[in-house]
């Protein structure tokens, strides 16, 4: 009880204090006014003035109403859950949407505190005018989508992708899908993140892939290493430009193209494997994604993976006077190649290991422990990805729920809402902005198992 009263007592004098600083601060205006200013809403004429850079950016919708932002300034209230997220973004990427709201609420309270000042609204001009300079940024950086590109193409319906395929852009063909058809014609010329209708009017996103993209759906030989593991092994092997590296075994060439990136133009991959089919698939998904990168960007993608088709474990002629800086393996039986690379790899550098089962690492381990060889092993670890939904939260019926006050008793057909059926009767154009809830849980469907990976260092014994 004691106790209790000490902690009630403490929190009251901790209220006192910040009340007597509110106090103060409002005394001293210029702090007030300061301190408001580094939340607001868009840099002021003064800041303008200023040496920043950004000073001669065009002026955003805030610019022109300073009236109104003045009239926002002046108000002390809690922020909505809208206000605060929008006022840490950088204001001249707001939306249409948020500045009216801004502006509803602003003058809504103006006029209660017989303020109420004439808000004038955003130009739609000048918005669009943003667009334009946005878009022509995006221009300057890469080429528009061409023949002989690979491509992604896309058609997302609510929140869950329905159909997603990579192809070649080829003059004359189509594209085909259960949603509809598009003739590769309309698609070339146009700028990557092009939204087009296909034959039954569906919304089907054109662009080109990512790495990450382009190695799921590559043409695949056996399993590739996957990118979420790829990542997690060229940070434990602490890949920089510039280094040497040696891989095994090729694959599909998902790691190879993973490291040619790493590395660099300075840098150099040796991918060696056993199987010539294997081989030849991961020269082609290479050299697939050296032309298409070539034509996106006009400049050639660096030629630094030299690829090599031989067993590993007898291939002490091809490594000799070879080293590397680190060593990524990704075959059967990895130990038994342990003693022909190893001696080649940099001391205190690491060779990390790829496999899909445990009994596989207790084969490994075992093997390292019957060996002389000088390695350690540091880590044994397992990259999870969790995914997310997040969305606007729906009744049955496929309305949206309202954000109700904090007061307000929640009805009972809200309780019994429920946000996944009906939902994509209900286009993102429909949402009522700013009111509705959101809905955030772990998405249904989730990665499985890929690998284990075997962090071991060489050192000198
Ligand atoms: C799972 S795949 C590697 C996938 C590759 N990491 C990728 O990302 O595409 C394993 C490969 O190792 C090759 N391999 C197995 N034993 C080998 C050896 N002794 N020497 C070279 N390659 C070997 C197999 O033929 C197979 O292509």
């Amino acid at each position: 009880m004691t106790h209790r009263l000490t902690r009630v007592c403490a929190t009251c004098l901790r209220q006192q204090r910040l009340n007597n600083k509110y106090v103060d601060a409002r005394k001293t205006p210029t702090i007030w006014t300061h301190v408001l200013r580094n939340f607001s809403m868009a840099p002021s004429s003064s800041d303008r003035n200023s040496d920043d850079p950004d000073a001669t950016a065009p002026p955003g919708p805030a610019d022109s109403h300073s009236s109104r932002r003045a009239l926002l300034l002046g108000r002390r209230r809690p922020l909505s859950p809208l206000e605060r997220v929008s006022q840490l973004l950088p204001q001249d990427s707001l939306s249409k949407e948020v500045w009216e709201l801004r502006e509803k609420k602003a003058l809504g309270e103006a006029e209660t505190e017989e303020q109420a000042q004439e808000v004038p609204t955003v130009g739609e001009s000048q918005v669009e005018d943003d667009a334009v300079t946005q878009g022509e940024e995006t221009e300057r950086m890469e080429q528009m989508m061409q023949f002989g590109e690979t491509l992604l193409a896309e058609y997302r319906r609510s929140r869950r992708v329905e159909f997603r395929k990579m192809f070649l852009l080829q003059e004359g063909a189509k594209l085909q899908s259960n949603w509809g058809f598009l003739p590769h014609q309309t698609i070339a010329g146009l700028p990557s993140g092009s939204v087009l209708r296909t034959s039954v009017g569906l919304p089907m996103l054109l662009r080109r892939p990512s790495l990450e993209e382009f190695s799921l759906f590559m043409k695949r030989g056996p399993a590739i290493s996957y990118p979420k593991d790829i990542s997690a092994m060229l940070m434990m092997m602490d890949v920089s430009e510039g280094d040497t590296v040696l891989e095994s075994g090729s694959g599909s060439g998902a790691m190879s193209l993973f490291l040619s990136r790493a590395v660099g133009s300075r840098g150099r991959v040796l991918s060696v494997e056993v199987r010539k089919d294997h081989h030849r698939c991961s020269v082609l998904n290479y050299q697939r994604w050296r032309s298409t990168w070539k034509l996106r960007r006009g400049e050639e993608w660096p030629d630094n993976v030299h690829f090599h088709n031989s067993d590993l474990i007898n291939s002490a002629h091809l490594l000799a006077g070879q080293s590397f800086h680190s060593i990524a393996l990704d075959m059967v039986s990895p130990h038994l190649a342990l003693p022909t690379v190893v001696p080649h790899l940099h001391s205190g550098a690491v060779c990390a290991v790829y496999l899909a089962n445990i009994t596989q690492i207790i084969d490994l381990m075992e093997g390292l422990r019957c060996s002389t060889l000088p390695l350690v092993c540091e880590r044994i670890m397992e990259v999870q990805y969790r995914d997310w939904l997040l969305g606007p939260s729906l009744k049955k019926d496929g309305t949206f729920n309202q954000r109700k006050p904090m007061r307000e008793e929640t009805s009972e057909e809200d309780e019994n809402s429920n946000d996944e059926e009906n939902e994509e009767h209900t286009s993102p154009k429909q949402i009522p902005f700013g009111s509705v809830p959101y809905i955030a849980r772990p998405h249904p469907e989730q990665f499985s198992h890929t690998a284990f990976l075997v962090k071991l260092r060489k050192i000198l014994k």
